[in-house]
C-alpha cells in the first residue's frame, strides 16, 4: 500500500524538471501514452507534471486509484474536463455532484441488465447488417476500425435513440475524431488561446461541434413529433425537476444526448479493433476462440442467451481491455484543498489523473503485462480490485458497462464465426487522442470461414 504513513515526512513528488512557461509540455513530443509510461518507469507510482500553471499528479497504482475515486471521493472531485468542450455538462462532464446525481439516478435504470438483455436483439440485428455489408467486400482492403465505429454507432443509436443514423456514420466518425485530436493537442498545449480567437483550428473545432449537434438536435426533435419508444430519449424527454415540475432545457438534453452517443460507441469500436489486432497475431489463440464458438453456436446465430457459455470470447473482451484500455486515464478530479497522497504533497487546485493503463500494466499485479494473454482472466486470483478498471471505479464509474461487455463479446462471436480477419498492415501504432485507437485506423481484408 502507498498510503501516508504520519510517521513519514511529506515530500514533494519526483517528475520532470519543468521549464519556464511551458512546463513540461515536451515530455508530450512522442505521445501522451508514451509521456505516461515513461513517467511511471522513471518516477513511480505517483509523478508530476507542470502543464502551463497547473500541476498534474499522474496515479498508477490500484491503492491511490482507491484513494482518489472512492475513499476520498468527497476530496477530489471531477475538475472541469476538456472533453465538455464536446460533452457539455452530460454525465461525463458534469462537476456539480446535485445534478449529476439526479441525472445518474434517471439513467441509471436503462442500463440494468434485465433491460440491456431485452435489447439484445437489436444488438445482434446491428451485427447482422454489418455481415451482410460485408458480403460485399470480398478482398478488398477496407479500415477495420471505422467499420466498428459503424456498427457501435448503430448499436448505440438503436438501443438508445431508437434512430438508425448509419447515413451519417462516416461524417460523424471523422467529425467526432477530429473534434477528439483538437482536445488531446489543447491539454498539451502550455498555453491555451481563448476559443474565441478566430484561428483556424478554433474554427474548425467550432464547424465540427456545430455538426455533432445538429445532428443531435434533429433526432431529438424528430422524436418530439413522433410516438413514444420506451427508450432512454423518451425518458430525458418526459424527465421533470421534483421542485419546479419542469423538463429538461434544449441545452440539456442536447449535453446528455451527446454524451451517451460519444462516449457509447467509440471506446467499445476501438476496443474491438484492438481484439481483432490481438487476434491476428496470436493464431492459436483464434484457433481456441473458433473452437468455443463451434462447440456453443454450431454455426448458428449466437444470442443474448448464449453469452454465458461464450466464456473465452469474454475473456478475450476483457484482455483486450486490459491490454488497450481505450479510456486510458479518467477525467482529471481536483484536489480542493492542500493535502497529501501516497505520502506526497499536493496542493490545493492540482489536479489527479488516475492512469488505468499504469495500472493494468503494472508489474506488481500483471505477470507479464504486455503479453496478451486471455487465459489470464479465468479464475482470476485478483490482488487489488482495482487492478483491472478499464471503466473506472466509484460512484463516476461507467453508465454503460455492461452495454459494453455485452456487445462486444457479442460481436466478437458474430464476426469470428463467419470471418477471418487478416492484417493489411504489419504493425498498429497506438495513439492517445483523449480515448486510445490505432493511429490511422487498421488496415484488413476478409477471408471467408
Ligand atoms: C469499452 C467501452 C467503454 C470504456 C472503456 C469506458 C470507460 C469509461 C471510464 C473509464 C469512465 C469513467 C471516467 C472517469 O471516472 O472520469 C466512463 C464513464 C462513463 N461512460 Fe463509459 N466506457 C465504455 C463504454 C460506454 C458505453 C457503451 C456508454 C453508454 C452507453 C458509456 C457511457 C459512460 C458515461 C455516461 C460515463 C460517465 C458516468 C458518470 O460520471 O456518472 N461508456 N466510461
Amino acid at each position: 500500500m502507498t498510503t501516508v504513513s504520519l510517521n513519514q515526512p511529506i515530500k514533494t513528488a519526483p517528475g520532470p524538471t519543468p521549464l519556464p512557461i511551458i512546463g513540461n509540455a515536451l515530455e508530450f513530443r512522442q505521445g501522451v501514452l508514451e509521456a505516461m509510461q515513461r513517467g511511471h518507469q522513471m518516477y513511480g507510482d505517483v509523478f508530476q507534471l507542470k502543464i502551463g500553471k497547473r500541476h498534474v499528479f499522474v496515479v498508477s497504482h490500484p491503492a491511490l486509484a482507491q484513494e482518489v475515486l472512492i475513499d476520498r471521493a468527497a476530496e477530489f472531485p471531477k475538475a472541469q474536463a476538456i472533453l465538455r468542450l464536446i460533452l457539455g455538462d452530460g454525465l461525463v462532464t458534469n462537476t456539480d455532484h446535485t445534478s449529476w446525481l439526479t441525472q445518474r439516478r434517471m439513467m441509471q435504470p436503462m442500463f440494468h441488465r434485465q433491460r440491456l438483455n431485452a435489447m439484445g436483439d437489436k444488438m445482434v440485428k446491428a451485427g447482422e447488417s454489418l455481415l451482410e455489408r460485408w458480403q460485399e467486400k470480398d478482398q478488398t482492403m477496407f479500415d477495420l476500425d471505422f467499420e466498428m465505429m459503424q456498427v457501435t454507432l448503430d448499436i448505440i443509436t438503436q438501443t438508445m435513440f431508437s434512430s438508425d443514423l448509419r447515413a451519417e456514420a462516416s461524417k460523424l466518425g471523422h467529425t467526432l475524431g477530429d473534434a477528439l485530436h483538437f482536445l488531446q493537442q489543447r491539454i498539451q498545449s502550455p498555453i491555451q488561446l481563448p476559443l474565441e480567437w478566430k484561428i483556424p483550428t478554433h474554427e474548425k473545432y467550432r464547424a465540427n461541434k456545430a455538426a455533432l449537434d445538429n445532428l443531435i438536435m434533429s433526432v431529438i426533435n424528430e422524436r418530439r413529433s413522433t410516438q413514444p419508444k420506451d427508450d432512454l430519449l423518451d425518458m430525458l424527454l418526459e424527465a421533470r425537476d421534483a421542485d419546479t415540475g419542469e423538463g429538461m432545457t434544449d441545452q440539456q438534453l442536447l449535453d446528455e444526448v451527446i454524451t451517451i452517443f460519444g462516449a457509447g460507441h467509440e471506446t467499445t469500436a476501438h476496443t474491438l479493433t484492438f481484439a481483432w489486432y490481438a487476434l491476428a497475431k496470436h493464431p492459436q489463440i483464434l484457433e481456441k476462440l473458433h473452437q468455443e464458438l463451434d462447440t456453443v453456436l454450431a454455426g448458428r446465430a449466437p444470442t443474448i442467451d448464449d453469452l454465458a457459455k461464450l466464456e473465452y470470447t469474454k475473456q478475450i473482451f476483457e484482455e483486450t481491455m486490459r491490454h488497450y484500455p481505450t479510456a486510458p486515464s479518467t477525467t482529471p478530479r481536483l484536489a480542493l484543498e492542500n493535502t497529501t497522497l501516497g505520502g506526497y504533497a499536493v496542493p490545493k487546485g492540482a489536479l489527479i489523473s488516475v492512469n488505468i493503463y499504469n495500472i493494468q500494466h503494472h508489474s506488481e499485479f500483471w505477470d507479464n503485462p504486455n503479453e496478451f494473454r486471455p487465459e489470464r482472466f479465468q479464475n482470476r486470483q485478483e490482488k487489488h480490485r482495482l487492478e483491472f478498471m478499464p471503466f473506472g471505479a466509484g460512484a463516476r464509474k461507467c453508465i454503460g458497462n455492461n452495454l459494453a461487455l455485452m456487445e462486444g463479446q457479442l460481436l466478437l462471436a458474430q464476426i469470428a464465426q463467419k470471418y477471418n480477419i487478416i492484417l493489411e498492415q504489419p504493425t498498429m501504432q497506438l495513439e492517445q487522442s483523449i480515448t486510445l485507437r490505432a493511429k490511422g485506423g487498421l488496415r484488413v481484408r476478409l477471408e471467408k470461414r
